[in-house]
């Protein structure tokens, strides 16, 4: 596990941007899982950026994002087709038949999810990972369980997820309760994890995540058993590690 520390989320954002750019630059053919929710909308548009200053081709680049609402068709604009059509895919040059998110509509939930897996595979597994974290440790929809789950599938969210992301519908109320996620084994078969944090209230999930026990109550800990995850932290998510003087930080952090 490397840690990476940013004073600002800016920072945090180009840092990430470096990492993706050079996957794509060394394998120009590269499989990237890609994530939703406001951390990586940083990270898109310095990407944007690079390709619009002629220095990144997206045209071999296969995607395959972590999760989607349960019901929302892809014209939804509270789906994550259209945030990730809206946030990455239209301003870069790649094609529809390029990117994958599972379907929220689809009538076989079962299949869906098993098609997935089966054309991450075919794809040849994912080279890079980006994850966010949800303030109770999940990665993709992978809520606190009594178990860690293994392919694609279907999850019941949490409330304290459903409130989370309340912030991007109309109301609560309109927030759905299922969504189709990669499943953590999904996610530890990916050669590199990225994982973004940003803000203080993250910082008790990168604590927990990072130096507690690997516990599927806290989803984001199996990370710690996966051979290559860079963690790129601002300074309000590296606040708690910080405070305990965490010997995983860079120095001039701790000291
Ligand atoms: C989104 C996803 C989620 C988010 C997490 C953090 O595709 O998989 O795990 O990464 O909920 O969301 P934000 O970034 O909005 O704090």
């Amino acid at each position: 596990m490397r840690i990476v520390l940013s004073d600002t989320y800016r920072d945090m954002s180009r840092r990430a941007a470096y990492i993706v750019a050079s996957q794509i630059i060394l394998n120009p053919r590269s499989v990237l899982g890609l994530a939703t929710g406001d951390t990586p909308l940083g990270l898109y548009r310095m990407l944007i950026s690079m390709y619009w200053a002629g220095d990144l081709d997206f045209s071999g680049i296969t995607t395959f994002n972590l999760d989607e609402y349960h019901g929302l068709s892809e014209e939804s604009p509270y789906s994550y087709h259209f945030y990730m059509k809206q946030n990455f895919f239209q301003h870069i040059n790649m094609k529809e038949e390029q990117w994958h998110i599972p379907r929220g509509t689809t009538e076989n939930v079962e299949e869906e999810c098993r098609l997935y897996d089966r054309a991450i595979e075919n794809a040849g597994g994912i080279d890079l990972q980006i994850l966010g974290l949800g303030v109770d440790g999940h990665i993709g929809f992978n809520e606190p369980d009594e178990k860690f789950e293994g392919g694609t599938h279907l999850v019941e969210l949490q409330e304290s997820t459903i409130r989370a992301n309340a912030r991007f519908f109309p109301s609560l109320e309109e927030v759905p309760r299922f969504a189709l996620s990669m499943g953590i084994k999904t996610i530890m078969k990916a050669k590199k994890i990225l994982l973004l944090a940003s803000g203080a209230s993250k910082a008790g999930a990168i604590y927990e995540a990072l130096r507690g026990e690997v516990i599927p109550e806290l989803p984001a800990s199996i990370l710690q058993l996966h051979p290559d995850v860079t963690c790129i932290l601002d300074k309000g998510a590296a606040s708690r590690m910080e405070a305990a003087g965490d010997d995983l930080l860079p120095k001039k952090y701790t000291s």
